[in-house]
């Protein structure tokens, strides 16, 4: 089958003079994944890859670019999962390690484990050679401005990705530095299992980003592939659960992006803007920020 790559970077509210520069990001990491799909690799390589592009880009909040706590520290989730096998690997709370969704697939390669938080996941990154920074690597300027004047970031900008590969495989990936002056230790949505990603082999994956006190609540990613397995593609399913999550939820503030298992690809989200990208069928990268994926996907 045809493989395909959507990702994203976060849902809220932005001055429309980042839509620019997010999109070239948006677009090196939709391209990395597809490159590596369209030469044959794995949907999990795909998402994996993808997202280290978003970690690694300042404005985002994973990674580099994360939001800071109340403590003025940067404090990172992560989920990967490998829908062939069913499995899947989390982290938590991580302060120095470069690419957490990278750790998150060793936990779920290496490990016995599922899940793991804080200085048993930093331990864990060095043993196996996994890149660690020091804290203030992550933190930018304009987070630290922010940080210093106290002003809450309307943003989610979490990253996450979610592909299928050319056997039809699925992998979903989501990464985060939780919302803006959280309270030390808070992990968010991001990497529980049903809620910040969730992935069936045959149906479909995705990867939610927003309030993770409202995803968590509803299992959102969870909630978008039951609506698949009940006969809607990948874009309806999205709304969908987007309109669950608005029946439930005063202001919600949620955003999913989703693919299916025949390749359609799919984004909702009850905020002002979404970025996203994705490819088309003609395997041309996509970007947009507010209105969601074209009916050519
Ligand atoms: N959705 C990311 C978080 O709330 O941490």
């Amino acid at each position: 089958m045809l493989p395909t790559i959507i990702v994203h970077g976060g849902a809220g509210y932005w001055a429309d003079e980042l839509d620019a520069p997010k999109s070239e990001f948006i677009i090196e990491a939709v391209q990395i994944g597809y490159d590596i799909l369209n030469s044959g690799g794995t949907a999990l390589d795909a998402v994996e890859k993808a997202v280290n592009v978003l970690e690694d880009a300042p404005l985002f909040d994973a990674g580099r670019g994360s939001h800071l706590n109340i403590e003025g520290m940067v404090q990172m989730d992560a989920i990967i999962i490998d829908a062939v096998t069913r499995d899947f690997g989390a982290v938590a709370g991580v302060e120095q390690v470069r690419y957490p969704i990278s750790l998150a697939r060793r936990v779920m390669q290496d490990t016995p484990h599922k899940f793991i938080v804080g200085t048993g996941a930093e331990k864990l990154a060095a043993e196996l050679g996994i890149p660690l920074v020091p804290n203030m690597w992550f933190v930018t300027d304009a987070e630290l401005a922010k940080y210093r004047l106290r002003i809450a970031s309307g943003t989610h900008d979490t990253v996450g990705a979610v592909a299928i590969d050319k056997d039809g495989n699925i992998a979903a990936a989501t990464s985060t530095g939780g919302t803006s002056h959280k309270l030390a230790g808070r992990v968010g949505d991001a990497p529980l299992f049903g809620a910040g990603a969730y992935a069936d082999n045959d149906f479909g994956a995705t990867s939610a980003t927003g309030v993770g006190e409202n995803s968590m609540r509803i299992l959102l990613s969870k909630v978008v592939v039951d609506q698949i397995v009940t006969g809607k593609d990948a874009q309806e399913a999205s709304v969908a659960a987007i309109a669950y999550a608005d029946s439930i939820f005063d202001d919600s503030q949620l955003g999913v992006i989703t693919v299916d298992k025949q390749g359609r690809v799919g984004a909702a989200h009850s905020t002002a803007k979404l970025a996203c990208g994705w490819v088309n069928t003609k395997g041309q990268p996509q970007v947009s920020m507010k209105e969601g994926v074209h009916a050519d996907n």
